[in-house]
């Protein structure tokens, strides 16, 4: 096998690893819930349009953040944001980005990152982040340094250089933060006037804990079951959330949604919007931008009519009534 074969089976394996079979469960725990339509509430005028964190978008779904897309096209994020913003959805943009956030061009975005043990190294990110449009931070708090529980790991040789300096002292440079609280949350929160949302929550009481620490939203995530092994899913955890954070903050959700059915299942379940992990990193290598396009645009014809044939014109109609757990 060439060199060049080798690095392409080595990022595909990095793209769908994870933590034992959590990233299968993630997507049979989403089809656990199955629809109840109603039928006979007359016709329907289905309207997608959402707005999330500042993001005026065609329908109530993101890419999730994800790292290196040089991995997978060599326009790397540009041509994901391209797809993404022409589609009508909203980019969450990794802090382990290949190109410079403004680079990418895609303003209005969401900007997640990191933090280090030394916080404020963070700090002039956020003011390049700002200034490339970034309209809100998306803190991630589920990837520690401990010894890796996914399968697989990009070797060293093949991570791609990023392609911009902010990120070695960020990232490279720095001491991954060894945990994180409350504080952490407040802390950011009132070090940058952009509002914070906290990717990376599975239990309610750490919804509250961010909502009470002034968290603009939560993402609840298991990381696309690439961290814990045996980790519960979002699929099973999402009502409970929903039901601790009570409205006080939009509640988003990623990890094994892979169509408009599952969107659905998420928005009923309380999501103020879904994010796409994998699904798009496919579709960026399959055929960039054009590629990330199609799937989009599917999806959102495809929520189109799942939404009138469940008997609702909007996503935030979406409720609990119209979902129910298959009985095994
Ligand atoms: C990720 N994810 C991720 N999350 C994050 O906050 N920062 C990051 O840099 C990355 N990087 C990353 C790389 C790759 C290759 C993948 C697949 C995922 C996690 C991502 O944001 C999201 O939570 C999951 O991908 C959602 O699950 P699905 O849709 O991939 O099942």
């Amino acid at each position: 096998m060439s060199e060049q074969r080798e690095g392409q089976r080595d990022a595909s394996d990095y793209r769908e690893g994870g933590a034992g079979d959590v990233p299968a469960e993630n997507e049979r725990q989403w089809q656990a819930w199955a629809l109840q339509p109603r039928t006979l509430v007359g016709p329907r005028a289905v309207d997608l349009t959402t707005t999330v964190h500042g993001l005026e978008l065609a329908l109530p779904v993101l890419a999730a953040p994800s790292a290196w897309h040089g991995l997978w096209h060599p326009e790397a994020e540009a041509e994901t944001a391209r797809g993404v913003v022409a589609s009508g959805c909203g980019l969450v943009l990794s802090h382990g980005s290949t190109l410079p956030p403004e680079e990418v061009a895609t303003a209005p975005y969401l900007q997640q990152l990191y933090l280090s043990e030394d916080r404020e190294l963070v700090l002039p990110f956020v003011e390049r982040a700002r200034a490339a449009g970034a309209v809100a931070l998306v803190l991630t708090v589920d990837q520690l340094p401990v010894p890796r529980q996914q399968a697989f790991r990009l070797a060293a040789s093949e991570v791609p250089a990023p392609r911009w300096s902010a990120y070695d002292t960020t990232l490279a440079g720095s001491v991954p933060a060894r945990g994180f609280g409350p504080e952490d949350v407040a802390w950011l929160a009132t070090a940058t006037s952009l509002p914070v949302v906290v990717k990376g929550v599975l239990h309610p009481d750490d919804a509250v804990a961010a909502v009470d620490a002034g968290a603009a939203g939560v993402v609840v995530s298991n990381h696309g079951g690439r961290q814990l092994a045996g980790s519960i899913t979002t699929a099973e955890v999402l009502p409970e959330v929903v039901a601790a954070v009570a409205g006080r903050v939009p509640v988003h959700v990623d990890s094994g949604i892979r169509d408009a059915t599952d969107v659905v299942r998420a928005l009923a379940l309380g999501a103020d919007s879904v994010w796409l992990g994998r699904p798009v990193l496919r579709a960026l290598e399959a055929g960039g931008a054009d590629a990330v396009a199609a799937l989009l645009r599917e999806l959102r014809d495809d929520l189109a009519g799942l939404l009138a044939l469940l008997g609702v014109d909007t996503p935030a109609d979406l409720h609990p009534g119209l979902v129910r757990r298959r009985v095994a």
